[in-house]
């Protein structure tokens, strides 16, 4: 029932669940900068409803997509400070996704390429349809990847599976993308994908709201750090849940055997 600023990307929502939808078939959601800003509007205003949003899901729409990329028609004509600019619309928009509090599931059914990929890599994690395929093919292009595929890939896949993915250029399909983890689940259809990612937020939806956006908060500022950075991250975000009343209330119902009341503060 919500719109974000932009015919291409929408939000649906279902409860506490939202659905952002990226709605450009006929260049299979290819992420022009008016994409990529609707996008970041998009999660912005999730972002400022606060713990009212306990999970997001990101698709692409029109069944062919997920992503097929950066918007090449646009890119051909850029200058390299065009360029520049691009690339930091895409790690801002990263940057959103991974301050959003909640969970933030990518949803790949076909397509996930180059900005694609790496749109879905700044999502918590990937669930795939079988139809789905992964590659970072900007070098056939005479690019690299922009959005952050250097960055995050490596963490998500290995440094090894990540250069030889991104020097090659080629496609994998789910089938690998699912051995070196890519993928954390795979699903038949579409349907079954959309289901599978609304249980899993169902289940996070039960549990405390502050908590869940401690953990992540702590896995995305600590991965990739040295482990005393990290350390002191997580020590940090410890600390900060006994702050939260939820923790408080979480404990005493262990202890009360009895079903929690998270309120979300
Ligand atoms: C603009 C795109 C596009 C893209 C597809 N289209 N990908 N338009 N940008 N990234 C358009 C096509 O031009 C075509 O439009 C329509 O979508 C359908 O695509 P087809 O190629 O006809 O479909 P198909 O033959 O099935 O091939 C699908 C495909 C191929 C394998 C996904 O489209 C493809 O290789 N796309 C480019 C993938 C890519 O290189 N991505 C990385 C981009 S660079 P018309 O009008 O002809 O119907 C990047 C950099 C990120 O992402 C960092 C930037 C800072």
């Amino acid at each position: 029932d919500d719109t974000a600023g932009s015919t291409d990307v929408r939000i649906e929502r279902d409860g506490a669940i939202a659905t952002v939808i990226i709605d450009r078939p006929k260049a299979l959601n290819a992420l022009s900068p008016a994409v990529l800003t609707a996008l970041a509007e998009a999660f912005g205003a999730l972002a400022a409803e606060g713990a009212a949003v306990r999970g997001v899901i990101l698709v692409g729409a029109g069944g062919r997509a997920f992503v097929a990329g950066a918007d090449i028609r646009e890119l051909a004509g850029f200058t390299p400070e065009q360029g520049e600019a691009t690339a930091l619309l895409g790690h801002r928009l990263a940057a959103v996704i991974e301050a959003l509090p909640a969970p933030v599931i990518a949803c790949v059914d076909g397509f996930a390429l180059g900005g694609g990929l790496e749109l879905a890599l700044a999502c918590d994690f990937i669930y795939a349809t079988d139809a789905s395929g992964f590659g970072q093919p900007e070098v056939r292009l005479g690019l690299i990847p922009g959005f952050g595929g250097t960055v995050r890939l490596p963490r998500a896949i290995g440094l090894a599976r990540a250069k030889e993915l991104i020097y090659s250029g080629r496609r994998i399909g789910i089938d690998e993308a699912v051995e070196i983890g890519l993928v954390v689940r795979r699903f038949p259809d579409r349907d079954a994908l959309l289901a599978g990612a609304r249980e899993t937020l169902g289940l996070v939806a039960q549990n405390a709201a502050p908590a869940v956006g401690l953990a992540k908060r702590v896995l995305v500022t600590a991965t990739g750090t040295p482990t005393a950075t990290a350390s002191g991250l997580e020590v940090e975000g410890f600390r900060d849940a006994f702050r939260t009343d939820d923790m408080h209330e979480g404990v005493a119902a262990f202890l009360e055997k009895r079903e929690p009341v998270f309120t979300g503060s």
